[in-house]
């Protein structure tokens, strides 16, 4: 399989980053917990450099909880302000005001040097399509938010939302694009549902899922088929069309429905908490 992207969009968006990153202390930068390295655009290092970076580990709660701890540990490692979020329920959102605070105590203890208090530190969403910014950015301003207008110094037509007395957050989020050089990188995002499903052999992305599952997570492969699966892929594949009743006239096994259902199953967490990366 050959993963394709559009890099038209890539340097839009990318001048978008540049333009707003000089109005911002810090970078949040949002992951997906099930895939924190391919979710990434390493551009993102060189675009934010020279400010803080916090790193969400996004949608944790479909990622192994074993794996995102030691995620976590990575990026901290590596210098970053790290938290686990579940945008979508709420989970650990509140936890990242003082994450962000963290991040920019330099910054903080500077102003209060120099005599000036409460300034609030201006953040920026940014990550790939997908990865829940959109729902972060809600969750995380709640309805206590109140949306700013322009302001002296700051580009025309820019939102700020005011989240407390201590954040501001640019309303608009920077989109990043993965790099898809690396065709490893295109098949994980294939599988968690980022690139749309239309351009995609479904059949074949499937067996790739069951490839991945025997690896890492055999138990919870075998126990959601409920069937030997010392079978190679692409006849598991058949199996479970059979068991999910996707036939085909003749009786023949209707792989591309079963393979809908299968990935659906999969990116719906019904098959396990599953992280497709290791540190
Ligand atoms: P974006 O702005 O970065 O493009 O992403 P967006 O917020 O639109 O989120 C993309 C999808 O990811 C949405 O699902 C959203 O609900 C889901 N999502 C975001 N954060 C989390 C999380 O922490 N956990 C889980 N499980 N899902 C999350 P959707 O299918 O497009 O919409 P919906 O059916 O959830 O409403």
């Amino acid at each position: 399989m050959h993963f394709q992207w559009y890099p038209g969009h890539m340097t839009k968006a990318k001048r978008m980053m540049q333009e707003n990153i000089k109005l911002i202390d810090v970078v949040i930068e949002l992951v997906d917990a099930r895939i924190p390295v391919s979710s990434r655009n390493p551009d993102i290092k060189q675009l934010a450099s020279g400010k803080k970076q916090v790193i969400l580990l996004n949608k944790y709660d479909l990622a192994d909880d074993v794996y995102t701890k030691k995620w976590k540990e990575y990026y901290d490692n590596k210098g970053y302000f790290t938290a686990l979020v579940n945008s979508k329920s709420g989970k650990g959102v509140k936890d990242v005001n003082e994450v962000i605070m963290k991040a920019c105590s330099e910054k903080i203890e500077r102003d209060r040097k120099r005599g000036i208090l409460n300034r609030p530190v201006r953040a920026m969403i940014a990550g790939i399509p997908n990865v829940g910014k959109s729902t972060f950015i809600n969750s995380f301003a709640g309805k206590a938010c109140t949306k700013t207008g322009d302001k002296p110094g700051v580009t025309k037509g820019k939102q700020w939302i005011r989240l407390n007395k201590n954040v501001e957050l640019l309303d608009t989020p920077g989109i990043l694009w993965p790099k898809f050089e690396d065709q490893k990188v295109g098949l994980n995002l294939a599988l968690i549902g980022s690139i749309s499903d239309n351009i995609l052999q479904l059949e074949e992305l499937a067996e790739e899922l069951i490839a991945v599952l025997k690896e890492y997570y055999p138990k919870l492969l075998e126990g959601y088929l409920g069937f030997d699966i010392s079978l190679k892929p692409y006849e598991i594949l058949e199996k479970y069309a059979y068991k999910r009743g996707c036939r085909l006239k003749g009786d023949e096994a209707d792989t591309n429905r079963a393979a809908i259902l299968l990935l659906d199953d999969y990116r719906g967490g019904k098959i396990g908490k599953i992280t497709l990366e290791r540190p």
